[in-house]
């Protein structure tokens, strides 16, 4: 499984540094690839035994002017390899595009980097049974036999607001996704302690990435834990 924790906005630095301190403690040799994506001004060196950080975003470049933003060289200072691309909040709170994120996924996958490529509808198109034409249009032109690509399927609706995607949606849309080309898929959107199991369980899903519930540390353990008993 992969299980991952995007702390969106959320702990400072210190307690970053704590949580991942103390993640890597109580992990082992599990068979799940764990990963934490905190907040850019607390990315640690990416140096833990157990898990790994990856940056919620940055812009296709090495370095230069682009005020706000962190390129390549920033990511590869703190020995990241990982990056994700195109969260919803991203692309509806900072109007992020379709081809912004290409060029985002054609720059970090020249350099060899795993890609955590986000997508998702919102309500409408779900009513409206658009879903796979608003999924197979985010992931048009993305090289889906990039070997470090993981899609992260997460419909907008369920992201933060306490109401996942019943089993059968996650199911049936993550099968459309494998038969679009997608290798590996993921899902997000009210993950937590008590559905994790039951999500991971499915055949499709290859993990989870998590919001809310990976801020308690406890809380993303068990999701861990859930995670190696299938
Ligand atoms: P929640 O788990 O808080 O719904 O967030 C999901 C998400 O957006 C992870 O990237």
């Amino acid at each position: 499984m992969i299980i991952a924790g995007n702390f969106k906005t959320n702990h400072t630095r210190s307690s970053t540094f704590s949580y991942c301190k103390e993640l890597d403690s109580l992990l082992g040799a599990q068979k799940s690839e764990v990963y934490v994506f905190p907040s850019m001004c607390a990315l640690p060196y990416d140096d833990f035994a157990h898990f790994s950080i990856g940056v919620q975003n940055a812009y296709p470049a090495c370095n230069g002017a682009y005020s706000g933003e962190i390129g390549l060289e920033q990511i590869q200072e703190l020995g990241i390899n990982t990056l994700m691309i195109g969260h919803s909040e991203r692309r509806l709170i900072l109007k992020e595009d379709d081809e912004l994120c290409k060029r985002k996924f054609d720059f970090f996958s020249q350099y060899g980097m795993n890609v955590f490529f986000c997508i998702g509808e919102d309500l409408q198109a779900r009513r409206d049974a658009r879903v796979l034409d608003v999924l197979a249009s985010q992931l048009k032109s993305i090289d889906l036999d990039y070997s470090r690509l993981v899609v992260a399927y997460e419909p907008i609706w369920a992201i933060g607001t306490g109401v996942s995607a019943s089993l059968e949606e996650i199911k049936e849309t993550h099968r459309l996704l494998k038969e679009l080309g997608c290798k590996k898929v993921i899902y997000g959107g009210s993950v937590s302690e008590g559905n994790a199991k039951d999500i991971m369980n499915l055949e499709y899903v290859d993990g989870v990435l998590v919001g809310g519930a990976s801020l308690d540390l406890k809380r993303f353990y068990q999701i861990i834990q859930q995670g190696e008993e299938i």
